[in-house]
C-alpha cells in the first residue's frame, strides 16, 4: 500500500529517508529531533550546522550517518496556536517539500513522524488528517513510474477521538443493523444463513435490473461483466485515470496491473471495498462489485456495517474524517 500508518520508533525504520520534526536552528532538540540526532551520531549535527537553519514549512536534506536510512530530511513544522494562523498551510508545506526532496534524491521509501503534533502542540487527529491528505494528493499528482512507499510513524499510544455526531451515528447504525452480539454455534449458523441471505439479496438486487439498466438482457449482461471490467468501466464513467483510482484506494500499481491484465482477477474483499470507496460507488453498486468478486456486505460483520454507514453518508475518505475518527494505533 503506498501509504501505511505504523507504530514504531522512526530511528529504526529501514527506508531511504526519514523525516525529522526539527526547529528552525536545525541544531537538535527533544522529541523525535533528539532521538534522530542521538541515533545518527555527531556527524549529523556537523552537517546540519552547514545548512544555516531552515524556515518553518521548508525542508533540507542530510545524510543518515549511523541511522539505517540513507537520508534525513529535516523539516520545521508550525507551532499550533488556534488553527487560524496558517498552521495547516505550513504543515502541508512540510510534507510537500519533504516529498519533493525525497523524489529529487531518488527515494522510493520515506517515513514521516506526525510533524508538529508533539512539543508544537498540533492536535494529533488533525495532524494525521493533514498528513494523509497531503501525502495522498502528492502521490496522485506524481503518477510517474517510481512508486514511493510512505510510512507515517506514530510513536506513542495515540487515540483519535470521534466527534459526538459521527460516533452516535455509527453506534446507532450498528445497533440497528448488527446481526448478533456474540456468535455461538447457533448464531454462527444463522450468521452464515444471514450472510448467504445477504448474498442472495445482493444477487437479487443485481438481477432486479437497477434503475440505470433498461432491460433484463442488459441486467444479465451486467451480471456477466467481471469484477475487473466493472472497475475499469467505473473508472471511465468517473473520468478517472488508473493511477488516480489505485492511489486513492491506497493500492499499489503492481496489484492494479493484475486487474488490468486479467479479466478474471479475484481481489481480496478489502481490496474490492477499497476500490468501491475510491470510485465513490453507491451502496447498490458496491454490493454489485463485491458480488462479482464473490463477496457480500454482511450484517454479521461490524467492519462491513461501518463501511456501509460511510457509503450511505457519502463519506468516501475515512482519513478526511480523522478528526471524527477513533482508533488506537
Ligand atoms: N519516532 C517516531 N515518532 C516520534 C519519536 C520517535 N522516536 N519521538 C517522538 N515522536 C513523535 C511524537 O510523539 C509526536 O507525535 O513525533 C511527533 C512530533 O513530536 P516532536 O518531536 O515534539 O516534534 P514537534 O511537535 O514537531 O516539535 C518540534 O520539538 O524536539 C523539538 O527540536 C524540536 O523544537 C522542535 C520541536
Amino acid at each position: 500500500m503506498p501509504i501505511e500508518i505504523v507504530r514504531n520508533d522512526i530511528t529504526k525504520m529501514r527506508v531511504d529517508a526519514i523525516v525529522n520534526a526539527a526547529n528552525e536552528s536545525l541544531l537538535g532538540g527533544g522529541g523525535v529531533d533528539g532521538a534522530i540526532h542521538r541515533a545518527a551520531g555527531p556527524q549529523l549535527l556537523e552537517e546540519c550546522r552547514s545548512l544555516h537553519g531552515c524556515k518553518t514549512g521548508d525542508a533540507k536534506i542530510t545524510k543518515g550517518y549511523d541511522l539505517p536510512c540513507k537520508y534525513v530530511i529535516h523539516t520545521v513544522g508550525p507551532i499550533w496556536t488556534d488553527g487560524l494562523h496558517g498552521e495547516e498551510k505550513l504543515l502541508r508545506s512540510c510534507y510537500q517539500k519533504s516529498l519533493q526532496l525525497a523524489q529529487e534524491h531518488g527515494c522510493t521509501s520515506i517515513a514521516f513522524p506526525l510533524i508538529s503534533s508533539g512539543v508544537y502542540g498540533y492536535p494529533k487527529d488533525q495532524a494525521l488528517r493533514v498528513a494523509t491528505d497531503t501525502i495522498r494528493d502528492f502521490l496522485i499528482r506524481n503518477t510517474d513510474d517510481t512508486d514511493m512507499l510512505v510510512y507515517i510513524v506514530v510513536f506513542d499510544k495515540t487515540s483519535f477521538k470521534i466527534s459526538g455526531k459521527l460516533y452516535a451515528g455509527i453506534a446507532e447504525y450498528i445497533d440497528d443493523n448488527y446481526a448478533f452480539e456474540h456468535s455461538d454455534r447457533r448464531h454462527r449458523r444463522i450468521a452464515q444463513l444471514e450472510s448467504s441471505r445477504v448474498f442472495e439479496d445482493t444477487l437479487a438486487d443485481c438481477m432486479c435490473a437497477p434503475k440505470e439498466i433498461g432491460s433484463l438482457e442488459e441486467a444479465l449482461g451486467m451480471i456477466d461483466e467481471s469484477f475487473a471490467s466493472m472497475v475499469l468501466r467505473k473508472i471511465d464513467e468517473k473520468g478517472m485515470t488508473d493511477p488516480e483510482c489505485y492511489k486513492k484506494a491506497n493500492l499499489d500499481r503492481k496489484l492494479f496491473s493484475k486487474l488490468r491484465k486479467d479479466n478474471n482477477y479475484r481481489p481480496k474483499k478489502q481490496t474490492a471495498l477499497a476500490l468501491a470507496i475510491a470510485l465513490e460507488l453507491s451502496l447498490e453498486e458496491t454490493k454489485e462489485l463485491l458480488m462479482k468478486a464473490g463477496y457480500a456486505l454482511s450484517h454479521s460483520d461490524k467492519g462491513d456495517i461501518i463501511v456501509e454507514y460511510f457509503i450511505l453518508n457519502n463519506m468516501y475518505n475515512i482519513f478526511d474524517k480523522s478528526d471524527d475518527f477513533e482508533g488506537e494505533i
